[in-house]
């Protein structure tokens, strides 16, 4: 017999409550934005509204969506991806915030832009050319056209008319992403951004202009009391290893201006949640990433990565099978209060019921995860 995954009696930190300005969690777990492609011509139907309701109506705390593209021409890279702007989409997305509600749940879009990043799983391409800050995929590599003073400015409008939809529609909270090596980390990042204008610039202090102008274009559509998150990694879907922030000092002054610009919230992006963010400063089991976002700007944060499941998420890509795994390593982070909230990917595509599993002690019933998983909405 297996060790228990986690002491039942020591689940109280997970299922802790809350305050975001506005929003009021009922525990700390979060689902991670997960990309699923089941929206043709961009409108989330009424399997996509089941799917994430069936979250919120087994104790999941805060449900974030997939990725869903902001009104650009060429702002997504395969077709079933939804748009969160348009009639029909939205009043897809509608659907899905009032079934979540209807079961108790909270719930915030993952606002998108995919920048110079075509779909490796797809030939498909939007009518425009993809569009990034300085038209290449990564450094050297070009793909696309850079963009024009026009259209960075249309393209952080369009953030915020996003923002301001969803606050419309009845979400809780919205996130942006800023991730993965998409278009707003393409800004961060050295390799492809080398503008010459302000968006450009030999530091990541400089670099990190267009982010700061999405939030703030954000939060003017949102207003104050609206949380809005911003989802931010080292890691590129280009380079895995890429790491924007090498030192304190330079995570301060990527996530600084961040946190002043009006995200309440840093949700940081890790493959693994118990690696160490600098293990030459504070040791291998040291603080982790959304640990030091949270130690250096005092923002609320969010972690994830590999929750609950033993293996990561881009060798389950490759199609490795991943067991239940324990969970204490998270509880005695969350207890020492590393961190705010925990974002569980895999583990919750594969099981609506995860969250209220782990809340009971019901671990005989925890399933393996394979990549049969990503074919459906189950
Ligand atoms: C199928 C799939 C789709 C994903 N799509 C997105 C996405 O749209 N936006 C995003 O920020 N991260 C996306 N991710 C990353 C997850 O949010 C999460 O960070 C990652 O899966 C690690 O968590 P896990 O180990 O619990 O699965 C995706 C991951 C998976 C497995």
């Amino acid at each position: 017999m297996e060790k228990r995954l986690v002491s039942s009696l020591r689940t109280e930190s997970l299922f802790k409550p809350l305050q975001l300005k506005s929003l009021s969690l009922k525990n700390r777990i979060v689902m991670a934005p997960m990309t699923r492609n089941f929206s043709p011509e961009g409108v989330p139907d009424e399997n996509v509204a089941s799917y994430y309701r069936r979250r919120a109506e087994a104790e999941v705390g805060l449900i974030l969506s997939e990725g869903t593209v902001i009104d650009r021409p060429a702002s997504r890279n395969r077709p079933a991806i939804p748009f969160f702007h348009g009639d029909d989409s939205l009043a897809g997305w509608k659907r899905v915030i009032d079934g979540v509600h209807a079961a108790g749940g909270k719930m915030g879009p993952q606002i998108w832009h995919v920048g110079a990043i075509s779909s490796g799983a797809t030939e498909w391409a939007p009518d425009a050319p993809f569009e990034s800050p300085s038209a290449v995929y990564s450094p050297g590599k070009p793909h696309g056209v850079a963009m024009t003073d026009e259209d960075i400015a249309d393209a952080i409008a369009a953030y915020g008319r996003a923002a301001g939809a969803a606050k419309r529609l009845g979400f809780d909270t919205v996130e942006i992403h800023g991730a993965h090596g998409y278009l707003i980390d393409q800004f961060f990042w050295a390799g492809t951004n080398v503008r010459n204008d302000r968006f450009g610039g030999a530091t990541l202090k400089q670099r990190v202009t267009f982010a700061a102008e999405v939030i703030k274009s954000v939060r003017a559509a949102v207003g104050e009391d609206f949380p809005v998150i911003l989802r931010i990694s080292q890691w590129k879907l280009q380079d895995y290893n890429a790491r924007l922030a090498e030192t304190p000092d330079a995570m301060r002054d990527w996530l600084g201006p961040l946190v002043e610009a009006g995200a309440d919230a840093l949700h940081c992006s890790q493959r693994r949640f118990w690696d160490a963010e600098f293990p030459d400063l504070d040791g291998k089991d040291g603080l982790n990433f959304a640990g030091w976002a949270k130690k250096l700007t005092g923002a609320v944060t969010i972690s994830v990565g590999s929750v609950g499941l033993s293996g990561d998420f881009l060798n389950a890509f490759k199609g490795e099978r991943s067991r239940p795994a324990s969970l204490d390593n998270l509880i005695q982070r969350l207890e020492r209060n590393e961190f705010d909230l925990i974002a569980v990917g895999r583990a919750l595509l594969n099981d609506a019921r995860w969250a209220i599993k782990i809340r009971d002690g019901d671990h005989a019933d925890l399933k393996d995860f394979t990549s049969a998983a990503f074919r459906d909405l189950r």
